[in-house]
């Protein structure tokens, strides 16, 4: 295997940016292969049936072009579709779900976690079992915020609307007393100010993207699949529709010059 190959990572759109983002940040050496299915977006409100046909549709784009690893850098595809593609697909595998499960089961100190996310990842209660599977101790609250992926993708991260949704979502949340939030869908860490505003300092707010560059970091480590040190990579970026706002949702999260190039292409799938 040529350890310079690239990084697949795929989400329902732009939301997996923000891990794309963090794995350029923690892993400067590797190139990423990004996939955001914008034609099909959102995956929140979809069947488990539905997320695992397109994820599988996607991995197979992924591994056409010759990715080492996979990273499912979508929440709601990573509790749906995980297990599928680790059995299926012929290289790594990793999810969101399992890193910022992990890190909430660590930083919580009363045992008392919310976890907020699209209504599939609430409803398929991934993130409790696998932080009672740490710590079977620990009370687990869900909460959708379905309003919130539209409000980040207008552009309203700090907007007085984006602040009184997040009053009304997280009230329950803190009602039952939770010291530690986890941010569980890939838009939520750019309504990061906001929430963390609303939870108040007393409140952890855990970010998976952040989790997961740093578990893919130890995964190409003990698996000696690291690419070369002091290269120049060259993302590469797809989308299943919609590539003029995807770039311009892309430059204003990415630092700039990683997405100024002619890098995306519409690829979509029959
Ligand atoms: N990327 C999705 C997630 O993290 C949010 C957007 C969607 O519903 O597809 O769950």
């Amino acid at each position: 295997m040529n350890s310079n190959l690239p990084i697949g990572v795929f989400d329902s759109g732009v939301g997996g940016l923000t891990v794309a983002k963090e794995i350029m940040s923690q892993l400067p050496d590797e190139t990423i292969c990004y996939f955001g299915d914008t034609a099909r977006v959102p995956y929140g409100n979809k069947s488990q049936e539905t997320v695992i046909k397109y994820s599988r549709q996607i991995a197979s784009f992924l591994l056409d072009q010759k990715v080492k690893a996979i990273v499912i850098a979508c929440n709601t595809a990573s509790a749906f579709a995980l297990e599928t593609l680790q059995r299926e697909v012929s290289v790594p595998v990793i999810g969101v779900v399992k890193p910022g499960a992990r890190s909430a089961a660590e930083v919580s100190k009363n045992g008392r976690i919310g976890v907020i996310g699209t209504e599939g990842t609430v409803r398929s209660g991934l993130y409790g079992t696998y932080i009672r599977e740490l710590r079977p101790e620990v009370q687990v609250f869900g909460q959708a915020c379905p309003l919130f992926v539209p409000l980040a993708e207008e552009g309203l991260c700090n907007d007085e609307v984006t602040m009184l949704m997040a009053r009304r979502y997280l009230a329950p949340l803190l009602e039952q007393g939770v010291d530690t939030i986890v941010l569980g869908c890939t838009h939520y860490p750019l309504l990061r100010g906001v929430v963390g505003h609303v939870a108040g300092p007393n409140v952890t707010l855990v970010n998976p993207a952040f989790e997961t560059a740093k578990d893919l970091k130890e995964l190409l480590t003990s698996r000696g699949m690291c690419a070369e040190s002091g290269r120049t990579p060259e993302h590469r970026f797809y989308v299943s529709d919609g590539a003029e706002q995807f770039r311009a949702f892309a430059n204003s999260i990415l630092p700039c010059e990683m997405i100024e190039t002619d890098a995306v292409t519409v690829k979509v799938f029959a």
